[in-house]
């Protein structure tokens, strides 16, 4: 049981409040973003509201769910202690950064939650293996600490390939729709289709996406054939080249 305080009460923060609800927790949310912070107090009776220098005063661990710009500007302000621990989900801000905006605190974290947290299902990284991240979200994620904070930052990154992934998916959707007559049907054909074959790749003892990317590449076959067209348009690349662009984004901050 802990006393934790969100700074920014926006959709990770959601996601991570309706996550470790009705576990005996005591939680303060920010009052920013004052609908969604009344909806969370209305359905967990222990969720309460709480002006931004009484949320760092009264809890024991402070989650900074934050836009960068925003915790640069306020966090130097705010009454961080010694024996306080603080874990950030911020992408541009390293763990120095945050020790030094928040001296004296205690403690300083990093992690990537995802919006599919709640399920069950999804990886959490961070930096460094941390005892509240563990305790908070055992059970309820596939815990990642990561070696160094230059990898967690690569996890950053790679996070960002769902947007680009599913506006493919999105693409594809629209194509089929209008030759099968129904965009939902069209989704549900694509979202089974990738499910099946996630499902399949997350089993253990997992295939490997090697193991699966030659069972479908057939000489000739539909898949290849479009593989390849993608391949000649430089699509490996440009992806690759993205992401190391944010890579850089992220040392640099
Ligand atoms: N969303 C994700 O899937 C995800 C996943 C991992 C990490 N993250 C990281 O989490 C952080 C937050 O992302 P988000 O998607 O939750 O953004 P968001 O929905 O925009 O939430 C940010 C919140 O900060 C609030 N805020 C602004 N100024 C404030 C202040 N002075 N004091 C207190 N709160 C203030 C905003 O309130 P108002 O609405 O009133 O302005 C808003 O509710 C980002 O750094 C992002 O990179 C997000």
């Amino acid at each position: 049981m802990a006393r934790i305080g969100f700074l920014g009460t926006g959709e990770i923060a959601a996601v991570l409040v309706e996550t470790l609800a009705g576990q005996g927790h005591e939680i303060l949310v920010s009052t920013r973003n004052a609908d969604r912070a009344q909806d969370l107090c209305e359905r967990f009776p222990e969720v309460r509201v709480c002006a931004n220098k009484a949320l760092v005063a009264g809890s024991e661990l402070v989650v900074v769910c934050l836009l960068p710009p925003v915790a640069r500007q306020i966090l130097g302000s705010l009454p961080f202690r010694a024996e306080q621990r603080l874990v950030s989900v911020m992408t541009d801000i390293s763990c120095a950064e945050l020790a030094t905006l928040c001296a004296p605190v205690g403690s300083v974290a990093r992690m990537i939650p995802l919006p599919t947290l709640k399920g069950g299902q999804s990886p959490l990284a961070c930096y460094p293996d941390h005892p509240d991240i563990r305790r908070l979200f055992a059970g309820q994620a596939l815990i990642l600490p990561t070696p160094d904070e230059a990898a967690l930052n690569s996890l950053f990154v790679a996070s960002a390939l769902l947007l680009p992934v599913l506006d493919q998916l999105d693409a594809a959707a629209h194509w089929l729709s209008g030759r099968i007559g129904g965009e939902r049907v069209a989704e549900q054909y694509l979202i089974r289709l990738f499910g099946s074959y996630f499902d399949r790749l997350a089993q253990d003892p997992a295939p490997g996406f090697n193991t699966v990317r030659a069972e479908l590449n057939t000489e000739g076959g539909l898949n290849q054939t479009l593989s390849k067209r993608m391949a000649e348009a430089g699509t490996p690349e440009i992806l690759v080249e993205g992401l190391e662009i944010l890579m850089h984004r992220l040392k640099a901050a």
